[in-house]
């Protein structure tokens, strides 16, 4: 169904606005910017429009104003220059008496959002007439805004989702080779995951983060007290043991902290004591020859610990070099989009992705609920 037919409605639309914060300001806006055609399209209709997103992993049940999305709600607004009523409880009333957006509270402050309950999504249903979903980073989450809303209301697809995933489907069809896939960042759980699939289809994998870290423990190096997915081990070691391993880049050297001075270690020396935060020198020139000889890159999350330097230099340098290579590159993730950003690099790659886990998942060919209901 098309966005455009909606006319004179309330609408409630989900976007992902998981954006990366540090003390109460917004880091990157790449997902918020990316929200706006899609409302000025809804309100030149004469729509009245309800924004819900989430914030974080917040405890259900209970209120943390770091991850309220008032501030979010503010920057939104300026960026429309439009008001927006901010509104504390999807229990409360919404008359648009003197503004035509309303922006809920934090969904998953809610009891049942994670786990898709009838009860709230009907809830959330009731303030519309119809709902509008363009929050791709979060379709692979199967909640009550992400799914179970789509249940009760007449559903349509939003004009960055719509774009961004025949963007990536152009790629994905063009299949061209060698393709290198590049995994690293936070949320190590939901990437592991993927990575054995992802592997089916790429030529390259190159891992970075707790991700590599997790491998490593696997293979038996030594890994210091660098963070691992201890859960995981036992799946890291069952893709060690198949043929696709050998599709794995592993680092000849890392960059870590030893004795409390920042070394360059090869990876066989590492120490008990040791953290490992970032590829090391050798690593990162092995790995500007991989991405040098690819044809398509998709990269989601940075190789290191890039809030403290020198511990950047791996991802940095990778910014770089897949924007000078000319080929195919998608990037994805909150954590990876604003390093491509600062470096103003963000018109050399083919395309910028709103989705992290998501953007994984669906390449992988895995479940986005969603998705599905909404034919895309
Ligand atoms: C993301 O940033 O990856 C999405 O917003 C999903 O967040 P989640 O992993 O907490 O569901």
């Amino acid at each position: 169904m098309l966005l455009d037919s909606i006319f004179s409605k309330r609408v409630l639309v989900r976007f992902d606005f998981n954006v990366p914060m540090h003390d109460g300001k917004i880091v990157n806006d790449f997902r918020i910017r990316q929200s706006v055609e899609t409302i000025q399209k809804l309100l030149q209709n004469k729509n009245k429009i309800i924004i819900v997103s989430h914030l974080g992993r917040p405890k259900e049940g209970v209120y943390n104003e770091s991850l309220s999305l008032r501030p979010i709600s503010k920057y939104l607004s300026i960026l429309l220059n439009q008001e927006i009523e901010f509104i504390k409880s999807y229990e409360n009333k919404i008359s648009f008496d003197k503004y035509d957006i309303a922006m809920l509270e934090n969904v998953r402050f809610n009891v049942g959002e994670k786990s898709c309950s009838q009860e709230l999504s009907k809830s959330y249903a009731s303030l519309a007439d119809c709902f509008v979903f363009d929050a791709f980073g979060v379709s692979h989450r199967k909640e009550s805004t992400t799914f179970g809303v789509s249940e009760y209301l007449d559903t349509y697809s939003g004009l960055n989702i719509q774009h961004e995933i025949s963007t990536i489907n152009r790629l994905i069809n063009e299949n061209s080779r060698p393709m290198t896939i590049i995994i690293s960042g936070a949320k190590v759980s939901t990437k592991l995951v993927v990575i054995k699939k992802l592997l089916n289809k790429c030529d390259f994998m190159i891992l970075g983060g707790g991700i590599l870290n997790t491998f490593l423990k696997a293979k038996g190096n030594e890994i210091g007290n660098s963070l691992y997915e201890k859960d995981l081990l036992e799946e890291a070691k069952n893709i060690l043991n198949s043929k696709l391993s050998s599709k794995i880049i592993f680092p000849k050297d890392l960059s870590c902290t030893s004795n409390s001075k920042i070394e360059n270690i090869e990876v066989n020396n590492i120490c008990s004591d040791d953290i490992i935060y970032d590829l090391g020198e050798k690593s990162i020139e092995y790995i500007k020859e991989i991405v040098n000889k690819s044809s398509s890159i998709f990269w989601n999350g940075p190789l290191g610990y890039v809030e403290k330097v020198p511990f950047n230099k791996g991802t940095i340098e990778l910014a770089k070099t897949i924007a000078k290579h000319k080929c195919f590159s998608i990037v994805g993730g909150g954590d990876t989009l604003p390093i491509i950003e600062d470096l103003n690099l963000q018109n050399q790659y083919s395309c910028l992705s709103t989705g992290g886990g998501s953007l994984l998942t669906y390449l992988e060919g895995g479940s986005l609920p969603i998705l599905d209901k909404l034919n895309l």
